[in-house]
């Protein structure tokens, strides 16, 4: 059951867990200091016998409070120096809080949110990051298995003086939670469940409703339109591939009700549904966590969702490549020299480098067809993305000063991390082919896999289109819960390219 949040100006009396905050030391503010009383001193006695309890950002210390109090325990947290207060600090410090509340059976909490002098951001700021936090972090995949715990957490009230502008803060973060809910949910569905065709028409039952324009290209639509790389990935599958396109009108639609009247931006995702590298098999260890290499068509769609949730005032084109990379006697073969829409020929030195040939197809597709301001694609490309910068940062390769300093802005706001990246003439050069026009691998082999990538992809972008790519490999699953992300998939690229689109385009 999800947890239910709501704003007001006092407890709740339902509330059996109280929390308070102390800002690096043990003093309590206003609130705090109402309950001690009431409580005859209990608190304060309390806090000075708590030894590894300083008010340090994240020391919690759990107060149980007599009989005939208003409440069964109050949980005292340290947020640290009240000045330093960022956005994210406090997000962080609400995901990391849900463990307590969880393992002391906390169901109906109270947060208390004093105005405090000198706060670095204001209290609904405090608040709103607060459960944010607590939001993105209670996040579970519960399909296949029921949650262990019964004693789930009910509700959280948040209660502070400037109630409405704190729900306010937080309805639009909500919705942006329902996105990244979405790229975690379909990241860690299983291969057999989630292959290209059921993920379409999940897309269409979960973002028609929002009044995203759903449309999905078969196989045959896909051959007539040209998306011939594509194709030559999904052949040696059963499950047919697909594209979906989805629209976005926040911006005053004018003409047709399907044409965007203005430019809109364009995001395009991988989505590989199961990835065993096709003739060029990956080797078996490890192989269950390609269901994954669907990221960066998970981080589309949850944008959408997000986006839409929050009725944004953009024009976004949200384009899917979903295919399955199989072996089989009908697999595309290290050697074969295939077509794309562009008109380019490539030869396949390794079939597992197929998210490049899914790419570029719907890159050409959606700069011919929309003609965007600009067209961010994501995707779980290169392992050695990995190798560069681990599983800390995404790597951003970007074509265009401008929107770089856009993207790191949004990145620093919402500590979904991005590291640029280099695109260079001679990592182009070395994906040029000898008998075809590119070759999927190239010529430098292992050595800057991740750059020769992003130098593959830059052979399709048109016109100076201003562009980047995003290679999420490194950020696509982590093996245990972490601030305000989760075990599994991670849902990376919704928040940042969300509040790319909210800061700068709307
Ligand atoms: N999906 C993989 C990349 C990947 C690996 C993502 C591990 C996340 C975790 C991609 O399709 C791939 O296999 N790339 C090859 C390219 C190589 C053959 C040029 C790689 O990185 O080894
Ligand atoms: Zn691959
Ligand atoms: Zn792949």
């Amino acid at each position: 059951m999800s947890i239910k949040f709501s704003f007001g100006k006092t407890p709740k009396s339902k509330s059996e867990t109280v929390v308070i905050f102390t800002y690096g030391n043990k003093t309590l503010g206003a609130s705090g200091k109402d309950i001690d009383k009431q409580s005859k001193g209990h608190i304060q006695n309390a806090l000075k016998t708590a030894s590894n309890f300083e008010g340090k950002s994240g020391q919690s210390t759990v107060i149980a409070m007599p009989k005939g109090s208003d409440f069964e325990r109050v949980i005292v947290l340290g947020a640290g120096e009240a000045k330093k207060s960022t956005v994210l600090e406090i997000e962080n410090l609400g995901a990391n809080v849900l463990g307590t509340l969880k393992s002391v059976g906390a169901k109906h909490v109270s947060v208390i949110v004093d105005s405090v002098k000198g706060l670095g951001i204001k209290p609904e700021e405090f608040a709103a990051a607060f459960v944010t936090g607590i939001r993105l972090r209670s996040y579970g995949f519960h399909v296949y298995k029921k949650p262990e715990s019964k004693n789930s957490l009910v509700q959280i009230d948040c209660v502070l003086d400037k109630q409405t502008a704190a729900k306010k803060l937080f309805t639009y973060e909500d919705a942006v939670a329902q996105g990244v809910y979405l790229a975690r949910d379909v990241m860690n569905e299983p291969p057999n469940k989630l292959y290209p065709e059921s993920y379409a028409k999940r897309l269409q039952k979960e973002l028609k409703p929002l009044g995203v324009d759903v449309e999905i290209l078969n196989e045959a639509q896909m051959k007539k339109m040209k998306f011939h790389s594509h194709l030559e990935v999904g052949k040696g599958s059963d499950r047919k591939s697909c594209v979906v396109i989805m629209r976005w009108h926040g911006a005053p639609v004018t003409k047709a009700k399907k044409t965007f009247s203005k430019t809109p931006i364009a995001f395009v995702g991988k989505g590989i549904t199961f990835d065993t590298g096709g003739i060029s098999i990956k080797p078996s260890a490890g192989m269950d966590a390609m269901k994954m290499d669907m990221g960066g068509s998970a981080a589309v769609v949850g944008l959408m969702k997000a986006i839409a949730a929050r009725k944004s005032k953009a024009n976004v084109v949200g384009i899917v490549a979903l295919a399955e990379n199989m072996p089989s006697a009908r697999a595309y073969r290290p050697g074969d020299i295939i077509n794309s829409m562009s008109g380019k020929t490539i030869q396949v030195d390794n079939t597992d480098a197929e998210g490049r040939l899914v790419l570029n197809d719907s890159l050409t597709y959606v700069q011919r067809t929309y003609k965007p301001k600009f067209v961010i694609d994501l995707a779980t490309l290169t392992g050695a993305m990995m190798v560069a910068l681990g599983h800390e940062y995404c790597g951003a390769f970007v074509n265009n000063d401008g929107l770089w300093s856009k993207l790191e802005s949004s990145s620093q706001k919402t500590g979904e991390k991005l590291w640029r990246m280099p695109l260079d003439e001679a990592y182009r050069k070395a994906m040029e082919g000898k008998f075809s026009d590119l070759n999927n691998v190239g010529t430098m082999g292992r050595f800057g896999g991740a750059c020769t990538a992003a130098g593959f992809l830059e052979h399709f972008i048109e016109d100076d289109t201003p562009w980047a790519h995003l290679d999420i490999a490194g950020k696509m699953e982590q093996k245990s819960d972490k601030g305000v992300t989760t075990a599994g998939g991670v849902g990376f690229g919704v928040r940042v390219l969300d509040r790319l689109i909210s800061d700068h385009y709307e």
